[in-house]
């Protein structure tokens, strides 16, 4: 069942990330793109449910402090991503400089890559 729930919640994350993508450059065009918009804003309860499951899942008992402190960064992180995502499209809506939310997007983004994939559940591509 966990790793059901950990394949929505990759499979969230990135309808999430491309629709993000897609409402932002809508707006800059100045296309309607408000349904896109609100189906993104569903897709954060998907990804926030699916992340706590997992977290709410896995067994916690003698888990060594700094993979729980990992934890903890990963999913505060994945929160503030789900900010990111409406400071993205919101000023791409109101016309304004998209430099700094592109860059946090980017960083906090591949940050996200990063925690998920080092952390122990589902695939590994970095340390043990
Ligand atoms: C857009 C935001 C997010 C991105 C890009 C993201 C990315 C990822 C990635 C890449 C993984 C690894 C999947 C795997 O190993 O197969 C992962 C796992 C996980 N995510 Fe997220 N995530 C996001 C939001 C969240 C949120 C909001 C939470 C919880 C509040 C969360 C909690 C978790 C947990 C607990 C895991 C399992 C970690 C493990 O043991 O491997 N994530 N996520």
């Amino acid at each position: 069942m966990v790793n059901t729930v950990l394949h929505l919640h990759i499979a969230s994350w990135i309808i999430g990330v491309l629709l993000a993508l897609f409402v932002g450059h809508g707006y800059s065009r100045g296309k309607n793109v408000k349904v896109p918009h609100m189906i993104l804003r569903l897709i954060y309860f998907a990804i926030l449910g699916t992340g706590l499951y997992v977290f709410i899942e896995i067994p916690k008992a003698n888990m060594p402090t700094n993979l729980m402190m990992l934890y903890n960064i990963k999913m505060t992180a994945g929160i503030i991503m789900l900010g990111i995502f409406e400071f993205f499209t919101i000023s791409s809506k109101k016309g304004r400089k998209m430099l700094v939310p592109a860059v946090i997007f980017g960083l906090l983004f591949l940050t996200l890559l990063y925690l998920g994939f080092r952390l122990p559940m589902g695939i590994q591509l970095f340390g043990k």
